[in-house]
C-alpha cells in the first residue's frame, strides 16, 4: 500500500500546454502564483540536473543563497549535500535536484533573513511542480531529504526519525528513500555529533546508491 501525501492531485496539464519539457515547466513555474510565497521570494527556484537522471533528490525550499542565485543546493547545505552524495557514491551531475517549495519563505530578524518552515497549504500547492518534474525526469529512486519533502511524497504522518533509509512506495513515485535534511547536520552540536550525523546520513545515501546499481 503506497504511502499517499493527500488525495488533492492537479493534473501536470494544467501547468504547461502539451507535452511538458523540463524548459516549459521551469518557464512556468517562474510565473507561479498557487501561493502567496511568490510574493517574498526573489524568484522562484526550480530544480535542475540531468533531464534523465536516475535519481531526483528533493529538498525543502531554496535557503537565502539559493533563493539568491535561483539555483537549488548551492549554500552550506547543499556543500554538506555534495559531501554525502560523494561519499556514498552518487555523482550529483548526474542527478537531478529539486525542492518540495520552490520560493524561500522568509522573515526579517536586523537586515537578515530567517528561514521560516513552510506549512501544509505551501507544500500542498507547490506539488504539481514536483509531480511534472517526476513524470519529465521519470528517475529510478527518489530521495527526500528532511521531514517537508518526506511529507510532501508520503504523506504527512510520515516520520523520518523512524523510517530513514529504508525504501517505500509513494503515491508519487515507487521507490522512494527518505532521509534527514543535510542543514540538520550543520545544526549539529559538536564536532562528534556532526561526524556521527554524516555518517548515518552517508548510510542513507548508500541504500540509494545499490538501488541505482
Ligand atoms: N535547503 C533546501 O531544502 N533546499 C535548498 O535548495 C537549499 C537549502
Amino acid at each position: 500500500m503506497p504511502h499517499e501525501p493527500t488525495g488533492n492531485r492537479a493534473s501536470v496539464s494544467t501547468l504547461v500546454e502539451g507535452r511538458p519539457t523540463l524548459p516549459k515547466l521551469r518557464e512556468a513555474a517562474a510565473r507561479c502564483r498557487r501561493c502567496h510565497l511568490w510574493e517574498r521570494g526573489t524568484q522562484t527556484v526550480f530544480g535542475e540536473g540531468r533531464a534523465r537522471a536516475s535519481v531526483l533528490l528533493v529538498g525543502e525550499q531554496p535557503g537565502n543563497e539559493e533563493d539568491l542565485a535561483g539555483r537549488p543546493f548551492v549554500g552550506p547545505a547543499g556543500r554538506v549535500l555534495d559531501e554525502g552524495l560523494d561519499a556514498a557514491g552518487i555523482d550529483r551531475d548526474a542527478a537531478y535536484v529539486t525542492n518540495a517549495v520552490k520560493h524561500f519563505k522568509w522573515e526579517p530578524k536586523g537586515k537578515r533573513r530567517i528561514h521560516q518552515k513552510p506549512n501544509w497549504t505551501e507544500m500542498t500547492a507547490c506539488r504539481p511542480w514536483l509531480e511534472a518534474e517526476l513524470e519529465v525526469v521519470k528517475p529510478e529512486v527518489v530521495v527526500a531529504l528532511g521531514a517537508t519533502a518526506a511529507q510532501t511524497l508520503l504523506g504527512r504522518s510520515f516520520r523520518v526519525t523512524k523510517q530513514r533509509g529504508e525504501l517505500v512506495e509513494s503515491e508519487l513515485h515507487p521507490r522512494v528513500v527518505a532521509t534527514v535534511h543535510p542543514s540538520s547536520i550543520l545544526r549539529a552540536p559538536d564536532r562528534d555529533a556532526r561526524r556521527a550525523a554524516m555518517e548515518d546520513f552517508v548510510e542513507d545515501l548508500r541504500v540509494v546508491a545499490k538501488l541505482l546499481g
